[in-house]
């Protein structure tokens, strides 16, 4: 189980074309569209009033930076990878070539979770704004409709729907999918950018004002009058004050997920060692100008306690513009920004399967390809497994196991750049992480601060999928895997030799 992959062989398997291989289509500016289809979504559009109202106030902007940063070093670390071993697979391929295969397993079997996961939790929110757009209409959804059994409903119909329409969508092709994504980027961005341009006129600076609203406990710690254990235990953390602009990163990094994605597509990219870390860091970069303009106008057009409880802050901000007119125009780009989330995380997610079935450790047919070139299998066992989880689970808890599962992803990448330095320091890198060990060591502390702050049952929760993952490895993947039985058909041939 420790058997590690060599990077030469990674890479000539992954230069092999022809039946049963994925297609080069992808372009440096596919893969920077790729990221930013998987990036601006709920995160942006939904939680950006949340973490200003509860946590933040209009200093989210700074929780935003502060989220990117964290995202930055962990950033930099896929790229090194991602132009180093340009295989589908992300996260799990490059464990597989460091740590070893068991690693590897564990990886793979997260990034699953953290993929299908989001993609669920996006189809949720997605549903949400789609009912906002019926009502507009006259034509609301019942609301047992719109919500699982354990939110009060009996189903979220809309959310399953997008999920496998986008699934058969994937099943039809990657160029096909990229095309749909880049439209979807196209009219993702021109929304944000026209809320940013038309509210601009309307920034109110007294909501501006005070930038980070006061936290009373951190007050009261101050002056001594309670301890580091009230503070925490009487609920003063994280709302507002410093402490409340910490906690908001930790809420707004949902914003951030999806970059990764870009990884997951490196076997589909026409020049992988250019084209990964544009991806990667372009996207990235992108996406945090664009979420601190947003922010910033977002909390100037109304006072951030408007925002308390409201899933919709982009309407609830717009209506104090000039342009409300405009607000239905909005949600229906909205809606369409979301539906590019939920395809690339789709998209991710079969790719890391499909690696995972190539080298033996899940069955064969999650790597066979359509004539298409998809792995629809894969596609078509998860259109139903993430249509339960958005037709069924709650969003909240969706959300948090999706950024625990990121998060121990990210970490694991951190570590094995650190590892592979060690192990292989001569290796071809065309990307080389910058400040290596400081930016991989300051990524896993960010991780797992991040992690901390999350409820403890998306802790269990995480235990309870990565020990399923253990016995499947054990019962499946171990005796199944080629690369094992290749390294023990030559250890019999050197021993007969
Ligand atoms: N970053 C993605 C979103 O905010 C997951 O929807």
């Amino acid at each position: 189980m420790w058997y590690k992959k060599s990077i030469s062989k990674l890479i000539s398997e992954a230069e092999q074309s022809g039946e049963g291989t994925l297609k080069r289509t992808l372009s440096s500016s596919g893969l920077v569209a790729l990221g930013i289809g998987a990036i601006v979504g709920a995160g942006l559009f939904s939680l950006t009033g949340i973490a200003a109202a509860d946590h933040a106030g209009p200093a989210v902007v700074l929780s935003f930076v502060i989220a990117a940063i964290g995202c930055a070093f962990a950033g930099l670390c896929y790229a090194e990878f991602a132009s180093m071993i340009p295989v589908a697979g992300s996260a799990y391929t490059y464990s597989y070539a460091t740590m070893g295969e068991f690693m590897a397993w564990i990886i793979g079997w997260d990034l699953v979770l953290e993929y299908a996961l989001a993609s669920a939790t996006v189809a949720v929110s997605w549903a949400q704004y789609v009912n906002e757009l019926l009502t507009q209409i006259g034509y609301p959804l019942p609301p047992h409709l719109l919500a699982g059994p354990w939110e009060g409903g009996v189903i979220n119909l809309p959310a399953i729907v997008i999920v496998c329409l986008l699934s058969l969508l994937l099943m039809r092709g990657t160029q096909e999918s990229s095309l749909v994504n880049n439209i979807l980027v196209i009219l993702k961005v021109s929304v944000v950018l026209l809320f940013i341009v038309l509210g601009w006129g309307f920034i109110d600076p007294a909501n501006h004002t005070p930038f980070i609203p006061v936290n009373e406990g951190e007050q009261l710690l101050k002056e001594g009058k309670i301890g580091v254990f009230d503070f925490f235990n009487e609920g003063y953390f994280g709302h507002y004050g410093i402490s409340g602009v910490l906690r908001a990163a930790g809420v707004v990094f949902f914003a951030f997920i999806g970059f990764d994605a870009v990884s997951t597509a490196a076997q589909e990219a026409v020049n992988p060692k250019k084209g990964m870390p544009i991806g990667i860091i372009g996207s990235l970069i992108i996406c945090t100008i664009l979420y601190v303009l947003f922010s910033h106008v977002m909390t100037g057009l109304a006072p951030y306690t408007a925002f308390s409880g409201d899933a919709k802050p982009v309407a609830t901000a717009f209506e104090r513009t000039g342009y409300h007119f405009l607000n239905t125009a909005m949600i229906v780009t909205i809606i369409a920004g979301y539906t590019s989330v939920i395809l690339v995380m789709l998209l991710g997610q079969s790719r890391v399967f499909y690696s995972m079935s190539k080298d033996g450790l899940l069955p064969k047919m999650f790597s066979t390809l359509s004539k298409r070139q998809t792995p629809w299998k894969t596609n078509l066992v998860f259109m139903v497994f993430v249509s339960l989880f958005a037709g069924f689970v709650p969003v909240s808890d969706l959300g948090h196991m999706v950024s625990i599962g990121t998060l121990f992803a990210f970490s694991l990448v951190c570590i094995g750049v650190l590892v592979l330095r060690k192990t292989d320091p001569h290796a071809n890198r065309p990307f080389r992480t910058p400040w290596v060990p400081l930016i991989p060591v300051l990524g896993i502390l960010v991780c797992v601060l991040m992690m901390a702050s999350l409820p403890i049952e998306s802790w269990e929760r995480l235990g309870i999928w990565m020990a399923i993952g253990v016995v499947i490895y054990f019962l499946y993947g171990h005796k199944h895997s080629l690369l094992r039985k290749e390294r023990e058909a030559e250890k019999k041939q050197s021993q007969n030799d």
